[in-house]
């Protein structure tokens, strides 16, 4: 007997004023949708049915190449009805979790502990207590504090608007139960609406257990206007910021740090201001980050030091490195150990030796430099003839002069040394010097232009 989780995600979403499905509007930088996926992926579910309607082929886009299959719902019909989609879909001895897509930051472990026992004939029921119960379903109970029904917001009576104890609408139920129950829901409500919630009475009317299990409000709170997902996106950064500052990470502004990805940090890491990390980043320990760096699917190694409005994208950073200010490190970037790079450099498909500087001004791209080089300010790469793309190669202890240009494919031999503002085409052996510039020559008594009048003309 497997798990089938049964994702709702068929509604509109007009509050989102968005042509994009409300489900995949990304928080995190990740799809809604995709983080209800995630944490039924995690629960090892047998089996993940999203119920599309509204924008479906944009989500059937979005779920291409995944192991999740699609129930259409043509006409939102309400909850039961949406469940009652998927069923065709599931084995009738598999359990049933309803999930929502969204309500994206629900937890595994949440979710662990309402399947872990689903009751025969019964519903396992995630509630959650508000001090302002407004818009939800109120869990009504009977006198011996038994969970006997469901009322929706619309439906109820002054007496169970005062009901602070709310479903969060997440349920777990046999297949075989939900059939027979989703069989005989009727819209006979103030919404017209076949309520998945209606099966609560009918399964407490049969004798079934409803185990009630309550859990906090932000897990459950859904998304239905951009404000809620900015606010949602908020709580569940901070909450990403506080467990790094409790594994050893100093964050200068909890508040201004965004993680897009996978952030995996050693501890006596500093991070200042409105860093944001994308994508899967590893920081190694004593590293620090300035303000305003943007860091993506790359690693940083020990004591290295990033400093501000620095872009690193794809690249293994070494020890005890400096990057930046201004720093533009593009994919299949190496720095080895100790290198420094300083600002306004660019590099693209290169290795950096150890020990070897950029400190200024430069583009280095598709090249290849030993240790203990150093590239002068206004040094480029020329790696691009219009149509190709070619090699420079720079061996150890060079010394590129300034504003220079190497035009690749190209080798500056160990030692070498080019002299400032040399265009090189050829290759420079070891331990020569190179000056390609023109001579330096003097005019006595230069003659500067003199101005032309309007007179003269
Ligand atoms: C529902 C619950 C309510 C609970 C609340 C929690 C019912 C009848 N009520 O109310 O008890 O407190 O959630 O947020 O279940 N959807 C579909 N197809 C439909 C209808 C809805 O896919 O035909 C999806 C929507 O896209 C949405 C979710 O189900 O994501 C909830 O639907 P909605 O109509 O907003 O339910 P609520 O009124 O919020
Ligand atoms: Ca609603």
């Amino acid at each position: 007997m497997g798990l089938s989780v049964v994702i709702l995600a068929a509604g509109k979403g007009t509050r989102m004023q968005s042509s994009m499905p409300k489900v995949l509007h990304p928080i995190a930088g990740k799809p809604m949708l995709q983080h209800v996926i995630d944490a039924a992926t995690k629960l090892n579910a047998e089996q993940i049915v999203v119920v599309a309607g509204h924008g479906i082929e944009q989500v059937r886009q979005h779920l291409v190449d995944q192991e999740v299959e699609i129930a259409e719902q043509a006409q939102q019909l309400g909850t039961g009805h949406a469940v009652d989609q998927a069923l065709p879909l599931i084995k009738p001895e598999n359990d049933v979790l309803v999930l929502y897509g969204d309500v994206p930051l629900i937890e595994q472990v949440t979710l662990a502990n309402l399947c872990q026992e689903i009751p025969n004939a019964g519903i396992s029921l995630l509630t959650v207590n508000l001090d302002n119960p407004m818009g939800y379903g109120r869990i009504v109970r009977n006198s011996d504090d038994q969970v006997v029904a469901i009322v929706e917001q619309k439906d109820a009576s002054n007496y169970e608007l005062l009901i602070n104890e709310v479903n969060t609408g997440i349920l777990a139920a046999k297949a075989s139960d939900l059939i027979a129950w989703l069989e005989n829901i009727d819209n006979n409500n103030a919404q017209g609406e076949y309520y998945l919630t209606d099966t609560i009475a009918m399964a407490a009317k049969q004798g079934g257990v409803i185990a009630s299990h309550p859990t906090s409000a932000i897990e459950v709170e859904g998304v239905n206007s951009r404000i809620q997902l900015a606010m949602l996106e908020r709580a569940h950064q901070l909450s990403k910021a506080e467990q790094l500052m409790a594994q050893g990470v100093t964050l200068i502004d909890p508040n201004r740090l965004d993680i897009r990805g996978e952030l995996e940090c050693a501890s006596d890491v500093l991070i200042d201001l409105n860093v944001i990390i994308e994508g899967s980043v590893k920081i190694d320990t004593g590293v620090q980050i300035d303000a305003n760096v943007i860091l993506k699917d790359c690693v940083i190694g020990q004591g290295t030091h990033i400093k501000a409005n620095s872009m690193i994208d794809g690249a293994l950073i070494g020890s005890n490195c400096q990057v930046g200010p201004f720093a533009r490190i593009r994919p299949n970037t190496e720095l080895k150990d100790e290198a420094f790079i300083g600002n306004f450099v660019e590099t693209k498909k290169t290795t950096l030796g150890k020990g070897s500087k950029a400190s200024h001004l430069a583009y280095i791209g598709d090249a290849s430099i030993g240790d203990k080089v150093n590239i002068g300010a206004g040094v480029i790469t020329c790696n691009y003839d219009g149509v190709n793309k070619f090699q420079t190669i720079i061996e150890d202890d060079a010394f590129i002069g300034s504003d220079s240009q190497l035009v690749a494919p190209v080798t500056i031999g160990k030692m070498a040394t080019v002299g400032a503002g040399s265009t090189v085409t050829k290759d420079v052996p070891a331990n020569n010097l190179v000056i390609s510039r023109a001579k330096q020559k003097h005019i006595e008594d230069w003659q500067r232009p003199i101005k032309i009048t309007k007179e003269d003309k």
